[in-house]
């Protein structure tokens, strides 16, 4: 089965055709960033009129790769993300649908980045009950996937998401107006010793659920770094240690608690280099099998909205969800 997915949450216009859910046919994605660094932020608007101006273009190019005749499904993200955005992709993948009388499948935004794993390893490896850590520029959960479908939420965070809170952190330090998670990073990287190890908090560490919060972190980082002068590298490298110690002792936790049969990551931080090599070295402390998406695939795309379609697709229910394009693969 060939899918169409489209994916215009937020920034990002992308489309991809993917095939049984784990075959990447075609793989577009035009990004309206650079607009959004003059203003230190996305202005909704702008990101609305970028999805217009690029979502036809994409097609056209996906089309060129695989022929519009041989598409039999179309998956949209439907949220979470800017309204003025998805409305662009949902619109577009109405009228294919449409168009094309092939059925259309809704998909949540965070669903689809769990699936960027069943593109870069064989999906017969993924073995449930796996727990999955989404960690994205809006969110941070920890949810428990009983099966494709089947999805049990344990926490999540209850104010910045982790990419917000390096996002902030960067423009504090002076790196980047915009989506500074990556500039940090590679300061962070430049640290060879981290000489304030433990000097900023490890928020709800310990706390007895699954609950996230790192506006405190933020908020910590800003007086560490305005009250003293300490190099760039080294405050970057203590953020992202006391912000990754979070992230791994919660989900080693929840993977012990709840005695998981594999631990998977998705969203935009999942690119994060400490966090990744982290999981993977506690992930084997405890003797789980660990996936990670590639880094390609770490950010919003359509691959994994169209893979996400494929697992989650119910043809039973596909005139119904055509009729209602609004629902959601998780409502
Ligand atoms: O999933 P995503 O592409 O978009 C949303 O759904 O939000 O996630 C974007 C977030 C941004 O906050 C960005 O700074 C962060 O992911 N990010 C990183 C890295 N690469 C992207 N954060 C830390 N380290 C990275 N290497
Ligand atoms: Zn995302």
């Amino acid at each position: 089965m060939k899918i169409l997915g489209i994916e215009t949450s937020c920034d990002e216009t992308a489309a991809s055709v993917v095939e049984d859910g784990t075959k990447e046919l075609s793989f577009v994605i035009a990004s309206s960033k650079d607009f959004h660094q003059k203003t230190g932020g996305v202005v909704p608007e702008t990101a609305a009129r970028k999805q217009v101006e690029f979502m036809v273009p994409v097609l056209d190019q996906v089309f060129q790769q695989v022929p519009k005749n041989e598409i039999d499904a179309i998956a949209v993200t439907t949220g979470p993300g800017l309204i003025g955005s998805l409305i662009v992709g949902i619109a577009a993948a109405k009228a294919l649908s449409l168009a094309l009388e092939k059925p259309l499948v809704p998909v949540n935004h965070l669903v689809a980045h769990f699936y960027a794993n069943y593109l870069t390893y064989p999906p017969e490896q993924i073995e449930f009950p796996a727990l999955v850590l989404v960690v994205s520029g809006g969110h941070t959960d920890l949810v428990l996937m009983h099966n494709h479908g089947n999805l049990e939420y344990l926490g999540s965070t209850l104010d910045d998401a982790a990419g917000e809170a390096f996002d902030k952190t960067a423009r504090i330090l002076g790196l980047a107006k915009y989506l500074g998670g990556v500039e940090l990073s590679q300061k962070a990287s430049k640290c060879s010793e981290n000489t304030l190890a433990g000097t900023l908090p490890r928020p709800l560490i310990n706390s007895a659920n699954y609950d996230f919060s790192f506006s405190g972190l933020k908020t910590a980082v800003k007086r560490l770094w305005e009250n003293n002068d300490f190099p760039v590298p080294v405050v970057a490298c203590e953020f992202e240690t006391a912000l990754v110690d979070v992230l791994v002792a919660k989900t080693i936790r929840a993977a012990k608690e709840f005695k998981v049969k594999n631990i998977l990551l998705g969203g935009g931080v999942s690119a994060n280099v400490r966090l990744r090599h982290r999981l993977e070295l506690e992930s084997k402390n405890i003797a789980i099998p660990f996936f990670k998406p590639e880094l390609r695939l770490c950010g919003d795309n359509a691959s994994a909205v169209a893979s996400a379609a494929f697992y989650n697709f119910n043809p039973k229910s596909y005139k119904e969800i055509s009729a209602n394009p609004s629902l959601s693969i998780t409502q």
